[in-house]
């Protein structure tokens, strides 16, 4: 699916009509598991609902509650828990660089610079067109192919700053490889969360509770200096060296008999 810039004015909203083209998946997830274990097609249901939307409304979490014959509230602290589902309406890409430890040794302090450079947003912001929404992640579980992020979800390997222009320039051109989300509202400016009170966010020399002391804040650089300089007094150098090849793609092979 290719989107051109112009396109991302969010489309009209209907609930309803997107429940019913949700529901006879989230029958099939249902049914494919044991009797009595209805509540184990929770995420790819609420997966369901993002692909439709672009976002999980509290409407697709009540929608999946009743479904489940599961309260509210567990459907609403499990798609609280991960990162991979928006809980408000964002921008047609999802911009999720990480700022984890493997990626921060190989320069994910650039990739994130030029994020906030080229599109003028700060971390947990959308930009006025509501094309681009971004948000620093914490480890996604690629380290070996540092820096990393993911881009609606999809993983963007051995990220440079280079590659990072290239990027944006082919989203706004509609040509990017992974296809914009759907977008049935308006995102706001940012999703921001208040201090609560007098709640420390737990991190040194980091005040505000939106960033939560990850190794994209000062607390975690200092945490790496003092590693690198005490603990294990290394020279840490950005590396491309892989201790696995990827051979070519697998995963969509079918399954079929051995080979052997
Ligand atoms: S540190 Fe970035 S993927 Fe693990």
């Amino acid at each position: 699916m290719s989107v051109a810039p112009e396109q991302t004015a969010s489309a009209e909203r209907d609930f309803a009509t997107t429940a019913h083209a949700v529901e006879s998946e989230a029958r099939r997830l249902i049914a494919s598991y044991p009797r009595g274990h209805a509540r184990s097609a929770m995420l790819p249901i609420l997966h369901a609902f993002q692909n439709a939307e672009g976002w999980v409304s509290p409407e697709a979490m009540a929608q999946t509650a009743a479904w489940l014959d599961e309260p509210l509230s567990v459907v609403e602290s499990t798609a609280s828990f991960y990162t991979l589902f928006h809980r408000r309406p964002v921008g047609r890409y999802m911009l999720q660089p990480c700022r984890n430890l493997s990626c921060i040794i190989n320069g994910a302090g650039d990739i994130m610079a030029r994020f906030r450079e080229r599109l003028g947003v700060q971390h947990l912001e959308t930009t006025p067109d509501g094309l681009f929404s971004y948000e620093e992640a914490e480890c996604l579980a690629a380290c070996d192919r540092a820096p990393c992020m993911q881009v609606n979800l999809q993983f963007v390997y051995d990220l440079t700053p280079e590659k990072v222009d290239a990027m944006l320039e082919a989203m706004h051109a509609g040509t990017f490889a992974v296809p914009p989300l759907p977008q049935t509202a308006s995102p706001g400016r940012d999703w921001h969360v208040a201090q609560e009170g007098a709640k420390a966010p737990g991190a040194r020399g980091v005040p505000s509770p939106n960033d939560p002391g990850g190794l994209g804040d000062k607390s975690g650089v200092e945490m790496i200096e003092r590693l690198t300089r005490d603990a294990y007094p290394v020279r840490v150098r950005p590396t491309k060296e892989r201790l696995v090849v990827d051979g070519p793609a697998r995963l969509g092979s079918p399954i079929g008999p051995s080979e052997h």
